[in-house]
C-alpha cells in the first residue's frame, strides 16, 4: 500500500478546478492507498484572514472533503494546525532550504507582485507544503499541475537532506491528471480558475445552485469560430470547457468534437450545463447534511489522532537524525 498525502487551503469558494484537479483523485485513491488528507489552515494564514471566517471556511471544506466522496473511515481527515509537527518540521526544512529557490517559486513572485516587502510565511509557504507532505512518509502527492514547482521543491529538500543523513525522508511523487489537471478560468481562459479571482462568474463554486452554475457556464469566454474544436493555443475558452465537459461526464474530448461537429456553441453549452449541475448536485446535498452533524468533528477529531501518531513516529525519527534534543 503506498500512503497518499494532499492538502487543501480552507479559503472559501472551493471550485470544479479543485474538485477536477484535486478532490477527484483524493477519492480514487482511497480505496487502494493508505489516503492522509488535510485541511491546511497554517497555509492559509500567509495572507491575512477574519478568525471567524477561518474557522467557518476550515469546516466547510472538511466536508467538502467528505461531500466529494472522502470517507473518514478509510483517509485520515484533519486540520493541519491541530498536529503541531507540521510546523516543527517546518523549521528544520527551513534550515535545509535556499532563499534562491524560494525566490523562484512563480506562486511567491504572484502574490507578493508589487510590494516592496512580503509576509515572511509567504515566502516560506513551500516549505510548510514540504513539511506536510514528508511528515506522513508520503510516496504520493495527488495535486493540480499549478502546485508542481511546489512539489518539486520539496523533492529537492528531501534528497537534499538524504544526502547528509541517509534515511530520514521517503522521495515523494506528484500525480497529476491528463485532463482537469488545469481548469482554466470562465471569463478569461488564459488564467487559471481561481478562488481569489474578483469576477464570480469565473468560476463554478461547488455548492453553486443551478442558475449561477448556468450563467457562468452560458456566458463564459469562447470566440468567432463557432466550431466545437479542442484547440488550447487559438480556442482556450472552447478548449477549457471540452475539458471540463470530459471530466465531468468521462467522455474523452475526441468524441466530444464529433458529437457537437455542426453544432453551434450554443447547443454545446447547454448540455454542458447539464451535465455540470447533475455532477455537482449530490455534492451540495450530502455537504447540507453533513456540515452541522456530529459527524463532521467527530471525524476530524477522530483523524488528528491518527494524523499525530504518524507524525510523531517520523519526528522522533528525524530529531534523531539530526541530533536534537538529548
Ligand atoms: P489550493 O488550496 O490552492 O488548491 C487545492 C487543490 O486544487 C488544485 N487546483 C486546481 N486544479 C486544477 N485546476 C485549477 N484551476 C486548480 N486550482 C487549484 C491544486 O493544485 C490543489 O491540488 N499549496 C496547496 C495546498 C497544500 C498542499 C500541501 C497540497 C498545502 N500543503 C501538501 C499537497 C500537499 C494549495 O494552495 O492548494
Amino acid at each position: 500500500m503506498k500512503r497518499v498525502f494532499s492538502g487543501v487551503q480552507p479559503t472559501g469558494n472551493i471550485h470544479i478546478g479543485n474538485y477536477l484537479g484535486a478532490f477527484k483523485q483524493f477519492v480514487e485513491l482511497q480505496n487502494e492507498n493508505e489516503c492522509v488528507y488535510c485541511i491546511v489552515d497554517m497555509h492559509s494564514i500567509t495572507v491575512p484572514q477574519d478568525p471567524a471566517e477561518l474557522k467557518n471556511n476550515t469546516l466547510n471544506v472538511a466536508a467538502i472533503y467528505m461531500a466529494t466522496g472522502i470517507d473518514p473511515k478509510k483517509s485520515i481527515l484533519f486540520v493541519q494546525s491541530e498536529v503541531k509537527e507540521h510546523a516543527e518540521l517546518a523549521w528544520i526544512l527551513m534550515c535545509n532550504s535556499y532563499t534562491g529557490e524560494l525566490s523562484r517559486m512563480t506562486q511567491f513572485k504572484d502574490k507578493s507582485k508589487g510590494s516592496e516587502s512580503a509576509p515572511a510565511g509567504l515566502f516560506t509557504y513551500p516549505i510548510l507544503m514540504a513539511a506536510d507532505i514528508l511528515l506522513y512518509d508520503t510516496d504520493m502527492v495527488p495535486v493540480g499541475n499549478d502546485q508542481k514547482q511546489h512539489i518539486e521543491l520539496c523533492r529537492d529538500i528531501a534528497i537534499r537532506v538524504n544526502n547528509k543523513l541517509s534515511g530520514t525522508f521517503v522521495i515523494p511523487d506528484g500525480r497529476y491528471l491528463k485532463e482537469g489537471a488545469r481548469v482554466m478560468s470562465l471569463d478569461e481562459p488564459d488564467k487559471k480558475m481561481s478562488k481569489s479571482a474578483e469576477n464570480e462568474l469565473s468560476r463554478i463554486s461547488l455548492l453553486d445552485d443551478e442558475n449561477k452554475i448556468k450563467k457562468a457556464i452560458m456566458r463564459a469566454t469562447t470566440d468567432s469560430e463557432g466550431t466545437v474544436r479542442f484547440d488550447i493555443k487559438e480556442k482556450p475558452g472552447i478548449s477549457n470547457l471540452l475539458t471540463i465537459y470530459s471530466a465531468f461526464s468521462g467522455v474523452p474530448i475526441k468524441t466530444l468534437e464529433k458529437k457537437y461537429e455542426g453544432r453551434g456553441y450554443g447547443e454545446f453549452k447547454k448540455d454542458l450545463v447539464e451535465i455540470t449541475v447533475d455532477a455537482l448536485r449530490p455534492i451540495r446535498e450530502r455537504f447540507n447534511e453533513i456540515r452541522n452533524s456530529q459527524e463532521l468533528p467527530d471525524a476530524l477529531e477522530e483523524g488528528a489522532d491518527k494524523a499525530r501518531a504518524i507524525a510523531e513516529k517520523t519526528m522522533k525519527r528525524v530529531k534523531g537524525n539530526f541530533g536534537l534534543g538529548v
